[in-house]
Formats: C-alpha cells, structure tokens, sequence
C-alpha cells in the first residue's frame, strides 16, 4: 500500500515538473526570438530602403560605385576623397541637388531619402563597394 501511494506521488510530481518546464521552455523559446528578431529587423530595413534607393535612382549610372558618363566621378573612397567629399551630408547634397552635369534627385528620393541613400553610399565606399 505504501509503494503504491508512493508511486502515484511521483507520478504527480513528475508530471508537473513537465508542466512547468513545458512552459519555462515556451517562454525562453518566445523571449530567443523575440530578442533575435526585432533588431535584425530593424537593420535588414534600413540597410534595404538605401540599397533600393541607390538601384532605382542612381545604379543606373553609379553602378557598384562606378561612374559610366565620366569615370573619374565615380563613388569609390578614394575618388571621394579626391573631390572634397568626405562625410555623408556632401553626398546627401549631391543626391538632391545634383553636381555638374548630373542632376539632382530630391523629388525622387522623397523625404530623408537622400540621406539614407547617401549613408549607404557612404557605407559602401568604407567597404570598397565589396558586397558581403
Ligand atoms: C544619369 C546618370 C546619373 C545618375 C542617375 C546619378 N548620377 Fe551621380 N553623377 C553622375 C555624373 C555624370 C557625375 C559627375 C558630375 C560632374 O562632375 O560633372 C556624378 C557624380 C556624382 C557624385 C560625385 C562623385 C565624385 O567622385 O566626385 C556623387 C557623390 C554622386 N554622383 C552620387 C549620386 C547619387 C547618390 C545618385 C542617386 C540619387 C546619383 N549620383 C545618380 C551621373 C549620375
């Protein structure tokens, strides 16, 4: 009689061992992606809106940092550097205003548009335009 009894309370133990693991592991598994999820996120988007930017408005003559009307102009640091422009603002400048006989896309980008444009482009000048 007294196995028995013994018996069923373990089984009760056990079985809300499991319960309350069931739910530890339910809400760490909900908290890991919870975490994981929201900044990534928010990065992929940034990082997206300037890349879309950059290939519906200026890739077709600044292909991967290049410059098909006049080569030298092209988007590389050291080009850049060359022609005084050395931080994103001077960028976001030329994005909306355009630069000698290129013209400006402030309609295009809409609002910031050019300073986000002009940070990715910046971003990948740092990075000689090599894509990860
Ligand atoms: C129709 C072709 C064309 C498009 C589209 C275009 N550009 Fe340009 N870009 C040029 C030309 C041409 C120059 C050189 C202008 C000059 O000095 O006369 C230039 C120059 C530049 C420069 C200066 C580069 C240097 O080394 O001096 C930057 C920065 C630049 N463009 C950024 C952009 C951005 C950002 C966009 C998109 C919003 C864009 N361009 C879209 C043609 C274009």
């Amino acid at each position: 009689m007294k196995t028995f009894q013994k018996l069923i309370s373990i089984t009760k133990i056990y079985k809300l061992i499991k319960r309350k693991l069931r739910v530890f592991f339910l809400i760490s598994l909900f908290c890991t992606f919870f975490y994981l999820s929201l900044p990534k996120d928010l990065n992929a988007l940034e990082v997206n809106s300037g890349g879309n930017l950059f290939k519906h408005n200026c890739a077709g003559c600044h292909m991967n940092g290049g410059n098909i009307i006049r080569r030298s102009k092209n988007l590389k640091i050291s080009s850049l550097k060359r022609n005084g422009i050395d931080n994103p603002e001077a960028i976001a400048k030329i994005a909306r205003q355009g630069i000698g006989i290129m013209s400006g896309y402030e309609d295009e980008l809409g609002e910031n548009g050019d300073q986000i444009v002009a940070n990715w482009v910046w971003e990948q000048a740092q990075k000689a335009w090599v894509q990860e």
